[in-house]
């Protein structure tokens, strides 16, 4: 029986991951059924079980807590190799099933009636079943109700999976909105921080252009002072350049952004264009530990909007303390690129921990927090298949980032 339900998984499993069958949302009708069908039988328990590779799983239950069994000792293993309602009477008596752990021990089946869950593309999924704790016989009127409860099982399951796909489509489509929207609002809290990147280069330039008009009305014209002051107006102009690009890039349209190779130092630097001026008005001592220069392939706006999350989380939850202080520490661990960045704030309360996740979870006063920092961060992480986490054992608050495999050291490439 095994070999034979073995060597059909393949379909049965490409079955199960199309029809969402091991997901657990969108339960409810699976549970009415099982409700429904424990009832009309008067037995103790009622489940879907849905064959996988190598263990059956119960995706809806009644009266029993084991979430599955291995298919070797499973009654629906038999069930779904054959077209009809399969019946076991009396389990103890019967050849095939007497030694069996679920009639020996837990959950005492004596009774079972199980019939097959066939796809719509055919391909038989699991069984919808009942069992008792006692012999007992089956009548023609509950062997019609499993068979046409089965073909209703067959539409519910299709169904469910279009809804799960729609929604699915949906939420991506949502996020990647909300992706843009927090974009825009952190720009605007970072506004007075880039006027002032812009505003101090801005000084420089007029007070080179003053000196180079003085040293022009000057007879004796010092050529070399004049072309200094010249160089140094180019130099900060481009520095000036660099900051609108920067922003640019930042405000643009990312989330369809194709990766690109850039070095952790780009990335770094884009986001302490952004940050500088926060650290330096509220006085936070900011410590930066590259162990070696890498190359990663990556969405580097995204990768850069994290980090821009991180250091305004960090900086808004340490400006009120007596140490300020923040460090972003970069590594590599086993192929992957890990990123810690840790405050001197003394961790997160256990109570919100599981929250900050969440999509508008914020403590902070109305105006100052949407609450999708977080949660846009781990999904452009995820997008990286990666992830970001809140790291629960460290004494000072940090959150990392692990990115994949597609990191180099930048060595490699100048080789
Ligand atoms: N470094 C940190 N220290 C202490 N608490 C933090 C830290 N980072 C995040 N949090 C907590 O997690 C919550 C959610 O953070 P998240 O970045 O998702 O939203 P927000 O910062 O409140 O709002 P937004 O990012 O939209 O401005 C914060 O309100 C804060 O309570
Ligand atoms: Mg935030």
């Amino acid at each position: 029986m095994e070999t034979q339900l073995k060597k059909n998984s393949q379909d049965r499993v490409a079955e199960i991951n199309r029809l969402f069958l091991f997901t657990d949302e969108d339960k409810y009708f699976f549970n009415q059924i099982v409700d429904q069908t424990a009832k009309i039988f008067n037995v103790p328990i009622s489940m879907i079980s849905i064959l996988g590779a190598d263990e059956q799983r119960f995706i809806s239950k009644k009266g029993i807590s084991a979430d599955g069994t291995p298919l070797s000792i499973a009654f629906c293993a038999h069930t779904i190799l054959n077209k009809d309602v399969f019946i076991v009477n009396d389990a103890q008596n019967h050849s095939l099933f007497k030694n069996n752990p679920l009639v020996t021990g837990d959950p005492h089946v004596r009774f079972y009636a199980g019939v097959s869950i066939i796809s719509k593309k055919n391909v038989p999924l699991g069984a919808l079943c009942v069992i008792d704790h006692v012999a007992r016989n089956i009548s023609p009127h509950e062997i019609h109700f499993l068979e046409t409860t089965s073909q209703l099982l067959s539409n519910v399951i299709e169904n469910r999976a279009r809804d799960i796909k729609r929604k699915r489509r949906l939420l991506n489509i949502y996020r990647k909105r909300m992706v843009e929207a927090s974009k825009m609002a952190s720009l605007g809290e970072m506004a007075s921080g880039i006027a002032h990147e812009v505003n101090n280069p801005l000084s420089i330039i007029s007070a080179k252009v003053y000196q180079t008009k003085t040293i022009l009305k000057n007879s004796d014209i010092n050529i070399n002072k004049a072309n200094e002051c010249l160089s140094a107006v180019d130099d900060t102009v481009f520095r000036i350049a660099n900051i609108v690009k920067g922003l640019k890039r930042f405000a643009r349209k990312s989330t369809q952004d194709p990766h690109s190779l850039v070095t952790i130092s780009q990335i770094v630097d884009e986001t302490l264009a952004f940050c500088k001026h926060r650290l330096l008005t509220k006085s936070i001592r900011l410590d930066i530990q590259i162990d070696e220069e890498y190359l990663i392939t990556c969405n580097p706006t995204g990768i850069s909007q994290v980090l821009i999350n991180l250091m305004n989380n960090a900086i808004d939850a340490i400006k009120g303390l007596d140490e300020k202080w923040i460090e972003l520490k970069i590594t590599k661990v086993n192929g992957r690129l890990i990123i810690s960045l840790r405050d001197s704030g003394k961790g997160i309360p256990q109570a919100i921990v599981e929250k900050i996740m969440n999509p508008f979870f914020t403590t902070k006063p109305i105006g100052h927090g949407t609450g999708l920092g977080l949660s846009i961060s781990k999904g452009i992480i995820e997008d990286h298949g990666g992830r970001l986490f809140y790291n629960q054992g460290s004494p000072h608050t940090e959150f990392i980032i692990e990115l994949p495999e597609t990191v180099f050291p930048a060595t490699l490439m100048t080789a």
